[in-house]
């Protein structure tokens, strides 16, 4: 498999790439739009073919680069079908299997930081990986508080689903504001402070009480996002 883990500095955004070395097939997760011309860049230096784009989610801090990425490559564009976006290529449902080649990706439903949150899931020889966007982050979790979020969404996708897979599988966040760049599920069950609840309501509780402002882009992001970037 092909890796790199992208960063984008304004949002503090990660975007991975991810390719099959046989057949030279790509997906890109989690775009930014201001970076798109350095995705080009890149596929073409690697000599791969971008076949997708996804979103982990609509995202409220950063415009995604889907939109521009398809008109110029004509890469398949991919968001959960809770995001009931127009413009998307193709949306997606819990457990549905995107295959990048020789690669194959399987797309989690995991509500809560938004009522459209996925997470991706790789399986590549031992070794697991999951791109959890703001559903899990290294020693933190999305917020809860706007996008139709939900604690107890959260909650149940992170005890009841990837908490599940695991320890050693790799955890690939949407975003990291300290510089870490990956985890695995294990270190995040014994070390993410909000995963250190006894139940449910505790972690309502947490979440509920966090008091974060508005990300400063929200209100252009969220509904550029809807339209793939492209208002
Ligand atoms: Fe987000």
């Amino acid at each position: 498999m092909i890796f790199r883990q992208l960063f984008e500095q304004e949002s503090s955004t990660y975007t991975y790439l991810i390719a099959c070395e046989e057949t030279r097939k790509a997906a890109l997760i989690d775009t930014v739009k201001s970076e798109v011309s350095q995705y080009i860049q890149l596929l073409h230096e690697l000599n791969l073919t971008l076949a997708y784009t996804l979103d982990t989610h609509t995202h409220a801090d950063h415009i995604t680069g889907a939109g521009e990425l398809r008109d110029l490559t004509g890469c398949t564009t991919l968001l959960g079908e809770e995001a009931h976006s127009a413009c998307v290529s193709q949306a997606l449902h819990d457990g549905e299997k995107i295959s990048v080649g020789k690669l194959t990706l399987t797309a989690l439903y995991t509500p809560g930081h938004t009522d459209d949150s996925y997470t991706f899931h790789l399986i590549d020889g031992i070794e697991q990986y999951l791109f959890t966007g703001d559903t899990l982050l290294i020693r933190g979790t999305g917020r809860t508080d706007f996008q139709n979020g939900s604690a107890q969404d959260q909650y149940q996708s992170l005890f009841g689903k990837l908490l599940l897979l695991p320890e050693t599988t790799w955890v690939y966040p949407g975003h990291d504001y300290k510089g870490w760049t990956r985890s695995t599920i294990g270190e995040e069950k014994a070390h993410n402070p909000r995963l250190q609840v006894k139940h449910m309501q505790a972690y309502v509780d947490l979440m509920n009480n966090l008091k974060l402002p508005n990300p400063t882009l929200m209100d252009i992001a969220v509904p550029a996002n809807r339209a793939c970037g492209q208002n």
